[in-house]
């Protein structure tokens, strides 16, 4: 069967775990080697990933390029403007034609469901570079940077601060397939999706909700946030103004443990949802956290071809 990657839990946890462990073996076997010389076995020669964005990108469009090429494959990259599919050809459509042209498509998009449309028709594995619901290619680097940093998943405390996004779901979701925990601090009308924290805690993760920003923080081991408005949102100034008792300062990293990582999706808002002396401070990992996009989208292309 086809193995589209469209949420986390199209892998499952034992899967995700073997992404980790093939992108450690394979980030610790080409250090030092040139960016765009192939890994040893080059397990995906010969094979080509279309990559299509309806939304801009930097992380996601240069890290599954570079990742095709050091797995000895190749890519083709359109933004959906310079398609048919921006003049209206459907999605399902578009999805049988490059079937017959490519081994693996790549869509950034707006709505989910038309990534699901895309997966339904297409004959070769879809992975989801961000949609308004999940960021699930995102949440591998982040689990990545964690364990590299030297922290076991099971039993962690995450802590969440600001807008309940798509970057929020996949963590959530990763919550109960890796057995950790997350204390979401968001204002109400901003929580994650309900789907999510059901499926989480059906997987014995504990996932709270709470209105209090330095309450999420406590004793926590990794802080997390992302822009409070996201690519295709209208936010304003309203927006702004309930999410900055959320953002993330010195004062709110001091009641999570001493040792605790910051991460960040990126890009960034300094100012707005962190600032700049916690996301340029000593605790942040967010370039470590964006170079393993790179090594994470090796391993998830592993797994779509079925070699993980
Ligand atoms: N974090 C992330 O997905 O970044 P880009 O939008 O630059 O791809
Ligand atoms: N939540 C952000 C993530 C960007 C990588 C967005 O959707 O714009």
């Amino acid at each position: 069967m086809t193995r589209h990657f469209l949420n986390l839990s199209d892998a499952g946890g034992d899967a995700i775990a073997a992404m980790l462990g093939d992108a450690l073996d394979r980030k610790a076997a080409r250090q030092g080697w040139p960016k765009g010389r192939p890994d040893s076995d080059a397990p995906l020669a010969g094979h080509v990933l279309a990559m299509i964005f309806e939304k801009s990108s930097t992380r996601t469009r240069f890290s599954f390029e570079m990742a095709m090429t050091q797995l000895g494959g190749s890519v083709i990259v359109a933004d959906a403007g310079s398609m048919q599919l921006g003049r209206g050809e459907s999605v399902a459509d578009t999805a049988r034609v490059l079937s017959a042209y490519v081994d693996a498509i790549m869509l950034r998009t707006d709505d989910h469901a038309k990534i699901e449309v895309m997966a339904h028709h297409a004959g070769v594995p879809v992975i989801n570079a961000l949609t308004d619901l999940s960021h699930p290619c995102q949440i591998v680097a982040d689990l990545l940077t964690i364990v590299d940093h030297g922290k076991a998943l099971p039993g962690l405390q995450f802590a969440w601060l600001g807008d309940g996004n798509n970057v929020l779901n996949s963590i959530v979701e990763a919550a109960g397939l890796m057995k950790f925990d997350v204390r979401i601090g968001c204002p109400e009308g901003y929580d994650p999706d309900e789907r999510f924290i059901a499926q989480a805690r059906a997987g014995g993760a504990d996932i709270s909700i709470h209105r209090d920003a330095d309450e999420a923080a406590a004793g926590a081991d990794v802080i997390v946030t992302d822009t409070w408005i996201s690519m295709g949102q209208r936010g304003g100034d309203a927006k702004l103004a309930v999410m900055m008792p959320f953002q993330v300062d010195a004062a709110l990293m001091a009641r999570a443990r001493p040792e605790a990582l910051f991460l960040h999706c990126l890009p960034a808002h300094r100012g707005e949802e962190v600032t700049a002396d916690v996301i340029d401070g000593p605790q942040s990992v967010i370039f470590d956290e964006a170079e393993n996009r790179l090594h994470a989208q090796k391993s998830i292309l592993r797994w779509v071809f079925g070699q993980l």
